[in-house]
């Protein structure tokens, strides 16, 4: 499984969108749902920050809105932070490194990009899934986007080919090839669903597709 340590965290940034087609687009879209949905004031929980590419871009978005940044990799989380003082942000923003349970503050929304699919079906999606749940306010809306089961024969072929015209070389095309099959822990659709209701969430809207990669409102 990716590690998001070391050279991981460093070349983040500069990887990502070769990895997961729509990458911008899906962060986009996320985005002005806030946009349009959250009032001014509002603290956004961000789960999986890594290097702060949410946090950034909403905070621009509204400059009265505050966060919690919360990852699990403590060197995706320097590059965050450190992302967040040249921004001049860093007072709106809450960095936290470590499980969600030690947090407190209760939030008007929270986004999960790209983070539940390292994480497995062995009871511990659930408990992410139920950490984020205790920490929004009634009828705040969950962003989660995930790398999904395959529903053709030919979909992640199609990715790796993608990714390829994205720019990603040979070694990564291998590299992105062995995760996709081993290290990610994808769900189907009906186990999606069945789990965020198993959680407290109402039924997943998808608003963004890319082959593998779904992203839902719930
Ligand atoms: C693919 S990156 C996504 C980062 C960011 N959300 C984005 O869209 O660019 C996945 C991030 O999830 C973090 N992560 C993995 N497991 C996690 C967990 N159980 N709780 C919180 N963060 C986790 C990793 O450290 C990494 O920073």
């Amino acid at each position: 499984m990716p590690t998001f340590t070391d050279e991981q965290a460093t070349h983040y940034d500069s990887r990502i969108t070769r990895l997961v087609p729509g990458y911008e687009l899906l962060h986009q879209l996320t985005n002005v749902q806030l946009q349009t949905t959250l009032a001014d004031g509002a603290h956004i929980l961000v789960v999986g920050a890594g290097t702060g590419k949410e946090v950034l871009a909403l905070a621009k978005l509204n400059p009265t809105w505050q966060f919690t940044a919360q990852d699990t990799s403590s060197d995706m989380l320097n590059i965050a932070q450190a992302q967040f003082a040249e921004h001049g942000i860093s007072e709106r923003v809450h960095v936290h490194f470590g499980p969600l349970a030690k947090l407190t503050q209760s939030a008007d929304a929270a986004l999960c990009l790209l983070v539940m699919q390292f994480v497995a079906d062995n009871g511990d999606k659930k408990q992410l899934l139920k950490d984020i749940k205790a920490l929004l306010k009634k009828s705040a809306a969950l962003y989660l986007a995930d790398l999904m089961r395959p529903e053709t024969t030919f979909e992640r072929d199609a990715q790796i080919a993608l990714c390829a015209q994205l720019g990603l070389a040979e070694a990564g095309q291998n590299y992105m090839r062995h995760n996709l099959e081993n290290e990610f822990y994808p769900l189907d659709r009906m186990r999606f669903s069945e789990l965020l209701n198993e959680c407290g969430f109402a039924q997943p809207k998808l608003y963004f597709k890319a082959l593998g990669f779904s992203g839902y409102v719930v």
